[in-house]
């Protein structure tokens, strides 16, 4: 009976998002960490503080996921246009990597190129998926 109700709740899940939209996704807040990374790298590539780069490098690289049952969800809503979603991720995943490693060898010019890579990931996934997925998940 317990095993019913939960598939019951996951169905409703699945089916209207709108009836969680009070509940912000897991998603929202590994978003906000990413951008909160993003500011520190951009302090400390004016500080030439190659240490906290490639430390927050590592962090932009490595973060979390969301559940299983939330990236169900998520991937749903992306649909046919998942492989491109997931090129952006890599993209910014790629691009926090080779942040790291030039970093580590303290070449400001290479981290550089690499923060644009990462900057170019985030941004083509906000210009093709932001608007509809805040509209979708928050109604809003
Ligand atoms: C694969 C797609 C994708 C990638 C890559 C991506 N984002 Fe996002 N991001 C989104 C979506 C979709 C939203 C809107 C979700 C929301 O507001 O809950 C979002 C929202 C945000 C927000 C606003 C969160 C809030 O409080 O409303 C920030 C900040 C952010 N992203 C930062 C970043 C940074 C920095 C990167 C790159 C390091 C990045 N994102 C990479 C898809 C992505």
């Amino acid at each position: 009976m317990k095993l019913n109700i939960n598939v019951v709740l996951v169905s409703m899940c699945l089916l209207s998002p709108a009836a969680m939209a009070t509940e912000p996704l897991a998603f929202q807040g590994v978003m906000r960490d990413l951008g909160k990374h993003m500011q520190t790298v951009a302090g400390a590539i004016a500080n030439e503080d190659w240490p906290l780069v490639e430390k927050t490098a590592q962090l932009i690289g490595e973060h979390p996921k969301p559940s299983v049952l939330e990236r169900a969800r998520i991937f749903a809503f992306v649909g046919s246009n998942l492989g491109k979603f997931k090129e952006f991720d890599k993209q910014t995943h790629e691009g926090a990597h080779e942040m790291a490693h030039a970093a580590a060898e303290k070449d400001g010019v290479r981290v550089i190129n690499a923060l644009q890579k990462v900057q170019l990931g985030c941004l083509g996934c906000h210009q093709n998926f932001r608007a509809g997925f805040v509209k979708h998940f928050y109604s809003k």
